[in-house]
């Protein structure tokens, strides 16, 4: 099983419609996956046509006794689960904080789904405190999308920092540029600028398309509902991609 975070410091750069994309695709692949969704606005969970709302028993990121498994719920699309977002992960830096081994609880968490799934996503809120601290021991890879900006290249610098200070592997992150309206000129300097700096820069990027945004109507993958699109072509070029570094690893 390897653990994939959308994850950024920065809000609405993309990390969630990437999350439901790539979980989709990767599942239509053959990958028995699990997109666990830790943002309390739940937003991946409603694209899923889940309900956010879990039973009082089966809290299982917040409630540290408790099986996660119970917590899982079927998606629409075969291969594909999700672990929603519950209002009491507005709380999950508060219980990791108190949780013995704070910074480890989700990896420990996730654990015993090792044998049910061979890919599990997380999709990240924007933070940089103890949540994200487990979510980079949790993760084999760190998946961050940048909006061709020279804010997001200080952004990303700031976090570039932060793990290798805390000696986390460099070669755990990667990014890809989201959002990309190329009609724009100082986005297409900044990518430039990017992709010059930085040498984790997958080569796919995923354009800024209304039809993305659809997905709060559709409520459904975009390859789902506009197989053929720029925009589908774009997540399944990224998935390609990740699917070669995961597929390296094992
Ligand atoms: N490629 C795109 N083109 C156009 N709109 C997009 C694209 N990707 C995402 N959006 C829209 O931009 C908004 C933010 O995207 P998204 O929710 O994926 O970002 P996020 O990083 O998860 O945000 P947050 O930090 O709040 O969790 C959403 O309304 C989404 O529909
Ligand atoms: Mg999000």
């Amino acid at each position: 099983m390897q653990v994939i975070a959308l994850y950024s410091n920065k809000g609405g750069v993309g990390k969630t419609a990437s999350a439901v994309n790539l979980a989709y695709l990767a599942a239509q692949s053959g990958y028995r996956t699990l997109l666990c969704d830790l943002d309390p606005q739940s937003s991946a969970t409603f694209y899923f046509r889940v309900k956010p709302k879990l039973k009082k028993q089966a809290r299982g990121l917040t409630n540290p006794g408790k099986a996660i498994d119970a917590s899982i719920k079927g998606t629409d699309y075969e291969n594909l689960d999700l672990l929603p977002a519950d209002f009491s992960h507005r709380n999950l830096d508060l219980t990791f904080n108190d949780a013995k081994n704070s910074k480890d609880r989700l990896r420990r968490v996730l654990r015993p789904l090792r044998r049910d799934y061979d890919l599990v996503f997380l999709d990240s809120p924007p933070t940089i405190n103890i949540l994200a601290e487990n979510i980079f021991r949790a993760a084999d890879h760190l998946l961050v999308p940048l909006i061709p900006t020279t804010l997001s290249v200080r952004t990303f610098e700031q976090l570039q920092a932060f793990l290798k200070e805390n000696r986390y592997k460099t070669r755990m992150l990667h990014s890809f540029l989201s959002m990309v309206d190329r009609r724009k000129k100082l986005q297409r300097e900044a990518e430039i600028e990017i992709r010059n700096r930085f040498d984790n820069v997958l080569t796919a990027s995923i354009p800024y398309l209304s039809l993305v945004e659809q997905m709060g109507i559709m409520r459904e993958p975009v390859p789902v509902y506009a197989p053929r699109s720029t925009a589908a072509r774009g997540y399944v070029a990224l998935w390609a991609e990740v699917r070669a570094i995961i597929d390296g690893d094992r």
